[in-house]
């Protein structure tokens, strides 16, 4: 989804609230996406807001008022704060501080933008843009999962280079992303019309909600020097299909992939690694959670000296690869006395007796689940866009689903995996 001449978003009314955080300025750009796409934006800036940009710049990019201040006598009198909260088509918090987000995960309504956000019924779309440890904080975790469960859409936030020289999640997702999750939130709306923040409260929970779901995905790479690393043909499409999924059903997911050139999945919280040493000390810092599924290629072998500078190739015979064993990340978590996630699950990509190895493979990892696919299989070459899955449970269970795209494989396996861990929480 992306800006077209159709203009997707054309006769949308979207109120548009600016928290006081340093991507305020992004706020500007998101402003002028959103009128390209045909919607009319009214922008309302809390006072740390206004901090970072003006109400002045705000209203011209818009092309209509900025909104301030609750005790504004003559805006309350002209559109007050419950006309603000009806008159629009869905709300956009960009960038959601995580101030905003404790008083919208709490109620507490001390200005126009949060008094606002108690006293709507729209759908709303957060985009949370932070410093790393405010997100990562469990305060922050808390409230974004409690807005979740209250039908809230999150939109972000991404990682990468962030001030004070950080890196990590925190980065307010892109304009053009934010507009496109606008898009993907009206669009459920006009599917389901209960869809909303209050509204939200009447429809069927979703089934992963309140639930933090872990999720490998990629492949590793192993160093050989700074040039050279051992890798596999993972392309993280699976894995990442599956994150998606499990943030559509309400979960809180966090992602910890390998090198992939596929893009982070909407609402995940991504981790990237290279090694699989280093994947093994993601997962064990993203603990606990509710579910994990381990849908990584995993090297199993590392070269045993990784070489600080370029092996040079000067004539000579090279020194044969000596390589040694890489932790067993599935076998760690499964075999956990204590914080074992309720549910385990494993990918085996196999070339022959998929199912036996896959038997095989639960009895020593001691995981719950494998998802075991066929890679010779035509179509399901490894880093392909299908998948023809068997679901293989320790119990002895073995289900062959048809061919699918790896999407709807990552939905049927995410529903799964929910009723599983319905009927273990029972
Ligand atoms: C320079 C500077 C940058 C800030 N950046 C952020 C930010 O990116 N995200 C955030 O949640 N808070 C950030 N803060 C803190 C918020 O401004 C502060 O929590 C404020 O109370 C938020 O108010 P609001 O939620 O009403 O907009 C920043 C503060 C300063 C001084």
């Amino acid at each position: 989804m992306s800006s077209s001449s159709a203009k997707p978003l054309a006769g949308r009314r979207v109120l548009l609230i600016v928290g006081g955080g340093i991507a305020a300025y992004k706020a500007l750009d998101l402003i002028r996406r959103l009128r390209e796409r045909g919607a009319q934006v009214r922008p309302l800036l809390t006072d740390s807001a206004q901090e970072f940009v003006t109400p002045l710049a705000a209203a011209a990019l818009a092309g209509e008022r900025a909104h301030t201040d609750l005790f504004d006598r003559e805006s309350e009198a002209d559109i007050g704060h419950i006309r603000l909260a009806r008159d629009a088509d869905a709300i956009v918090v960009a960038p959601a501080t995580a101030n905003l987000m404790a008083r919208m995960a709490t109620g507490h309504a001390p200005d126009l933008a949060s008094t606002v956000l108690l006293a709507t019924t729209l759908p709303i779309l957060i985009a949370p843009a932070m410093n790393v440890r405010m997100w990562q904080h469990p305060a922050t975790q808390r409230n974004l999962a409690t807005l979740k469960a209250d039908g809230v859409a999150v939109v972000g936030p991404n990682e990468g280079a962030m001030a004070e020289a950080e890196f990590g999640p925190g980065r307010l997702a892109e304009p053009h992303e934010i507009a496109d999750a606008l898009e993907t939130l009206l669009a459920q709306r006009a599917e389901s019309p209960g869809f909303g923040f209050l509204a939200g409260r009447d429809t069927p929970k979703k089934p992963l909600t309140g639930r933090h779901v872990l999720v490998t995905s990629g492949p590793t790479h192993e160093a050989i020097d700074p040039v050279r690393y051992l890798a596999n043909r993972s392309s993280g499409r699976q894995g990442h299909a599956v994150a998606a999924a499990a943030a559509e059903a309400g979960a809180r997911v966090t992602l910890v992939s390998g090198p992939v050139a596929v893009p982070d999945p909407a609402g995940v919280t991504v981790v990237r690694v290279e090694s699989a040493r280093e994947m093994l000390a993601a997962v064990e810092a993203v603990l606990p959670a509710d579910l994990a599924i381990f849908a990584a290629a995993v090297g199993d072998w590392r070269p045993a000296e990784t070489r600080a500078g370029k092996i040079k190739k000067d004539g000579s015979t090279p020194a044969p690869l000596q390589l040694v064993e890489n932790p067993d990340i599935l076998a760690t978590i499964a075999g956990r006395s204590e914080g074992r996630p309720a549910l385990v699950v494993g990918f085996a990509a196999e070339t022959d007796d998929v199912i036996v190895n896959a038997q095989k493979k639960i009895a020593r990892k001691g995981c719950d689940l494998i998802v075991a696919n066929d890679v010779s299989a035509e179509g399901g070459v490894m880093g392909g866009t299908e998948n023809t899955v068997h679901l293989v449970a320790r119990e002895g269970g073995i289900e062959t689903w048809p061919k699918l795209g790896k999407e709807e494989v990552g939905r049927r396996l995410v529903a799964r995996f929910a009723e599983l861990l319905t009927a273990k929480s029972r």
